[in-house]
């Protein structure tokens, strides 16, 4: 029985690995006018026959007899790689379906589906902010590979910890996930981002544009006066998860999934009744403000292309704005007293010197 079910799952594995039909899958998704290449996962080949071919199996690239042809239809944005068979294509404009099919020694059938999209993940900040670009893997497997790319010349982020690349040693790289995180950004580092994933059974090119917006990292309000806390965000449909912490304290939380904001216990005492969300920009804002409430507030906003983390500093200022209007009010009414006798004693003055002319 033990033997006979040992014999059920090697067939099985068997079938999984030498199965006609199990061809391997690999998805492709490029930005438009990205060059990708299609690997095929030989280091070397020797006599190998190598054909790439279209959807319906028409080839447009192919090795034989140690010849590379290629066809013309591609207008020279296909390359083949002598050693590897690997594909090359540059300036991508249109979805399509590479199938791939090595005879010979080695025999592997590929299909890749390439998918061409145009969405620049836009990340809007403040300097000073701390910015992490998601990669979007979990886990990060042994042979994957993940580059990380900034400004027109494409340098390489991987690697940068020379004493020449001091300006980027606020960038670091997650080992598990691959994600980059820019401490403190500052406005003179790029604005684009670029990340190139490559797995056994997908590629992915992702980009990021890193705006600058001037919300304010400090506010100072008079004591009763309401503190306003800004996401700049205008939407926040793309964050999953918006929170707002006082010094270590949760205040008020905005998930995606129940689409309203909780606001915690903690926060209750301290801002009882006093804390007013914005439900379409994340802003949170703080009515009669008491001296108590400076210190620190944290922004943390997560969504599947980036997180934002985010301190304002916050100065409520002993005096009210009532005792303010009060004193106004106090001095306001000496001036018109002032101004009231000024104008009688001038009036009498008149009247004196009209009598006299008289
Ligand atoms: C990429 O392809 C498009 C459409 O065929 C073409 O208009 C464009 O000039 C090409 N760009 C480059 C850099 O070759
Ligand atoms: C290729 O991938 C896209 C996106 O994942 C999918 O919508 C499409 O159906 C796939 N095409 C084929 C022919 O498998
Ligand atoms: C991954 O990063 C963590 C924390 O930064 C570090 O403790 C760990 O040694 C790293 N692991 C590897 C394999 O580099």
């Amino acid at each position: 029985m033990r033997n006979l079910s040992l014999i059920l799952w090697v067939l099985l594995l068997m079938d999984g690995v030498f199965g006609v039909d199990k061809v391997k899958q690999v998805s492709v998704s490029v930005m438009k006018g990205d060059s990708v290449t299609l690997h095929t996962d030989v280091t070397e080949l020797q006599s190998d026959k190598i054909e790439w071919m279209s959807e319906d199996n028409v080839i447009i690239a192919q090795i034989a007899n140690n010849k590379i042809s290629i066809d013309d239809v591609s207008e020279g944005r296909l390359e083949l790689d002598h050693q590897t068979g690997s594909l090359t294509i540059r300036n991508i404009t249109e979805n399509r379906i590479y199938n791939l099919d090595i005879g010979g020694r080695i025999q592997i059938s590929k299909r890749f589906n390439v998918t061409v999209h145009d969405v620049v993940e836009s990340v809007s900040v403040v300097e000073g902010d701390t910015v992490t670009l998601h990669t979007g893997v979990t886990k990060i497997q042994a042979d994957d590979q993940i580059l990380w790319k900034f400004g027109d010349q494409d340098t390489l982020i991987n690697g940068l910890n020379g004493p020449v690349d001091v300006i980027w040693s606020n960038i670091d790289q997650n080992n598990q996930t691959g994600d980059i995180t820019i401490r403190n950004i500052r406005n003179d580092q790029d604005k684009h981002y670029k990340v190139e994933i490559i797995t056994s059974s997908m590629v992915l090119h992702r980009k990021f544009h890193i705006k600058f917006s001037d919300e304010m990292k400090t506010v100072s309000v008079k004591k009763e006066d309401s503190i306003i806390l800004r996401t700049g965000v205008i939407d926040i449909r793309e964050y999953y998860q918006i929170l707002w912490k006082f010094e270590d304290e949760r205040m008020a939380e905005i998930t995606k999934g129940t689409n309203k904001f909780s606001l915690y216990n903690s926060a209750n005492g301290r801002f009882s009744g006093r804390l007013h969300p914005d439900h379409q920009t994340g802003s949170l804002t703080i009515s009669d403000s008491q001296t108590t409430d400076s210190g620190d507030y944290h922004l943390n906003m997560i969504s599947s292309s980036h997180t934002i983390q985010r301190t304002i500093s916050v100065t409520v200022k002993g005096l009210s704005s009532a005792v303010i209007a009060v004193i106004a009010l106090c001095v306001a009414l000496v001036v018109v007293v002032a101004v009231a006798v000024g104008v009688a004693i001038c009036h009498m003055q008149h009247v004196k010197r009209s009598r006299g002319v008289v």
